[in-house]
This record gives C-alpha cells, sequence and structure tokens, in this order.
C-alpha cells in the first residue's frame, strides 16, 4: 500500500496486550493501570483475522508488541499461526525480557525471527528505579538465552537526564563484545514520558565515539523499524539510534499500529484510529475490514507533531499503544 505521501506501508505492529509486569517510571504509574475489560481486547482469532487482510493489501512484517506481550497467554501459537499467514514474512516481538527465557523455545518453534528487549541500564539500583522491580537478573538471563539461538537480538535503551546517562557506555559495550545491537531511542513526549528528560542521540554519539572511536554508518538494515545503524571499530555487533525529535525519520515511515482493543491507528502521535473491533463485531467482513485499513493508510500524517501539541501527547499511554 502506498500512503498519500508516497510511502510504502509493509509493517504492522501489534499490540496483544495493555498489561506489563514492570512499572517503567516514564511509561506507567507505580500504583499500575486500570484493567481494560477482557472482552474489549481483541481475540487472537480477531486479530489473525486483521493481520489476513493486511498481509492481502501489502503488510509483509509484522511486529508483536504491548504492553507486555508476553504475559498474554498463547502468544507462541499466535506467532505460529501469523507465521503460516499468506504474504507475512518476518514476525518479531518486543519484549521487557522479564519472562523471555521461560518462553523462547516455544517462540523459537513458533518461528519467532527477532527479538528486542528494552534495557535501560546494567545497575541494579538503576533498573530498580526505573522498573520498579529487582528483576534485573531475570532479563539479563533471557538476554543470555536469547543469544544462544539464531534470533538476532537488539536491546532498546531509553537514556534519560540525570536518571541512565551513565548506562550509555557500558550498555554500548555489550555491541562491542557480542552480536547483539543495542539501540538508543530518544525519549518522546508520551504520557509519563513527558516528566523526564530526553539526551539527545548527537549527545550520546559524542559519548560513544570518546569511548570507543569513531561510528561509521551501516550500509545494513537490521529490521523494519525507523532505527539507523552504525559500526565501530572492534565491534561484533552494531550502535543504533531511532531518534523521533532529533533526526526525525517520518519521512521513511513504513507503519500502521493496532491497538490490543482493536483501534488502527495511522501515527504513534495521532489521537486518530480507526476501529476494527467495531468493524468486526458489527459482522463487518473482510472487504470492510480492507477498507478500513487502506482508510488507516491513507489518513497517515507527513509526520508526527510531538513538538506542537505537548499536552495532548501526556495523555497517550505508550503501553496500550505498543510503542
Ligand atoms: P525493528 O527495526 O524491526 O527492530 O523494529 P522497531 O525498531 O520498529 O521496534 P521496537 O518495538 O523495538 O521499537 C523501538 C522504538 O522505536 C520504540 O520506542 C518505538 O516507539 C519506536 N518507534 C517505532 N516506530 C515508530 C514510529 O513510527 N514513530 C516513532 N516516533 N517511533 C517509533
Ligand atoms: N519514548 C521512547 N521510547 C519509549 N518506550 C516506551 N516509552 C517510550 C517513550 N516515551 C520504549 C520502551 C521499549 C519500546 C517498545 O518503546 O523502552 O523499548
Ligand atoms: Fe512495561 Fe514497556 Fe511500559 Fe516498561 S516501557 S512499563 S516494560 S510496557
Amino acid at each position: 500500500m502506498q500512503d498519500g505521501y508516497g510511502r510504502i506501508i509493509n509493517y504492522l505492529r501489534v499490540s496483544v496486550t495493555d498489561k506489563c509486569n514492570l512499572r517503567c517510571v516514564y511509561c506507567m504509574p507505580p500504583e499500575g493501570v486500570e484493567r481494560t475489560p477482557h472482552d474489549q481486547i481483541l481475540s487472537f482469532e480477531e486479530t489473525l483475522r486483521i493481520c489476513a487482510a493486511a498481509a492481502g493489501l501489502g503488510i509483509n512484517k509484522i511486529k508483536i508488541t504491548g504492553g507486555e506481550p508476553l504475559v498474554r497467554r498463547g502468544l507462541a501459537s499466535f506467532i505460529h499461526s501469523l507465521k503460516h499467514q499468506r504474504n507475512i514474512k518476518t514476525v518479531t516481538l518486543t519484549t521487557n525480557g522479564l519472562t523471555l527465557s521461560d518462553f523462547l523455545k516455544e517462540l523459537l518453534d513458533a518461528g519467532l525471527d527477532a527479538v528486542n528487549i528494552s534495557l535501560d541500564t546494567l545497575n541494579n539500583t538503576c533498573f530498580r528505579r526505573i522498573t520498579r522491580s529487582n528483576d534485573l537478573q531475570k532479563v539479563i538471563h533471557s538476554i543470555e538465552d536469547a543469544c544462544k539461538t539464531q534470533l538476532t537480538i537488539k536491546i532498546n535503551c531509553v537514556p534519560m537526564r540525570g536518571v541512565n546517562e551513565n548506562d550509555i557506555v557500558p550498555l554500548a559495550e555489550l555491541a562491542r563484545q557480542t552480536e547483539i545491537i543495542v539501540r538508543f531511542i530518544e525519549l518522546m513526549p508520551i504520557g509519563l514520558g513527558s516528566d523526564f528528560s530526553p539526551i539527545p542521540q548527537d549527545e550520546i554519539f559524542e559519548q560513544l565515539q570518546s569511548a570507543f572511536g569513531v561510528l561509521t554508518p551501516s550500509d545494513e538494515q537490521f529490521g523494519n523499524g525507523p532505527a539507523a545503524y552504525y559500526s565501530a571499530a572492534g565491534f561484533i555487533g552494531k550502535i543504533g539510534f531511532i531518534s523521533a525529535l532529533s533526526h526525525n525519520f517520518c519521512g521513511m515511515c513504513n507503519r500502521l499500529r493496532l491497538t490490543g482493543t482493536g483501534l488502527l491507528k495511522p501515527c504513534l502521535s495521532s489521537d486518530a484510529g480507526i476501529d476494527l473491533k467495531a468493524i468486526i463485531r458489527d459482522g463487518g467482513g473482510d472487504a470492510e475490514i480492507a477498507d478500513a485499513i487502506r482508510a488507516a493508510v491513507m489518513a497517515k500524517p507527513a509526520r508526527h507533531n510531538f513538538r506542537s501539541d505537548n499536552n495532548q501527547h501526556k495523555k497517550k499511554n505508550m503501553f496500550r499503544i505498543g510503542g
């Protein structure tokens, strides 16, 4: 599918739950959030139907997100079904890694292609401060276990001023020593994210160059998302940057998002969304679903409006949209 700005849309991010087993300070309040009633969440059958319609229109890459997708029961078998849908080439997962070890084997058997693990620090105290959990070692074990498989592994770190500034170099060190790709994501002012200060890419870049020498742009792509990748001398892995504010990538946008409650969103930053759940539960046919998907593609804005409309974004929740 081509959108109104000539961009080819072939990537669908599917949030399968808004629940999470962590409470990251920039994402969820300490007390958690009101539960979405189970019947308001799309069943896997409904989601598969939407994905099949999207695949018929040119979507060939699917990202599973949350909340924390691994808290949803039956995820591996859902991934297996997705992998067997016509036209779907890759199915990848973004997780906080807390329980990834427990599910690795079934995810691999299901045909999962790659995994992104969110990890903002390697320091126990800092991990507790950010995630309000003591389970850093579980995440580290998951990363170690995942490294023993053929999965491509990326670590997502969101650097925040005065919070995990000192973790940038130690995390990048993982990319020097292993095949892991370490990515630094500029904090976006969504929900509680607006209470913290991002560290701009250029500053991280300088810090890394001081520690590791020159970073050179890599021609390779390591996924379907917006990251820009770099190599450094002596590195086995790569460094990546996702900088929605300081190095805007909307011109290359290739994606749509489906929330757990069945809203199809043209852009991470917009309030707009087409209610596919209502279409399906009102008895809509596949043609109607396809029309709604085409409409969402045509509704994609040229770029996000994070800079202009800050208060609106405060009301949004990353754990519902799936990042
Ligand atoms: P791969 O490239 O396949 O690894 O996927 P990805 O980078 O798209 O996936 P991931 O779920 O790891 O997302 C990493 C970060 O990129 C998250 O913070 C997302 O919110 C952000 N991101 C992904 N797509 C967009 C987008 O369209 N706009 C903005 N602003 N941020 C995005
Ligand atoms: N800005 C940037 N990235 C964010 N994430 C969660 N909230 C934000 C935000 N406000 C990241 C998580 C995870 C990915 C899916 O999105 O850390 O790695
Ligand atoms: Fe959970 Fe991810 Fe939000 Fe952290 S950022 S609370 S891991 S959904």
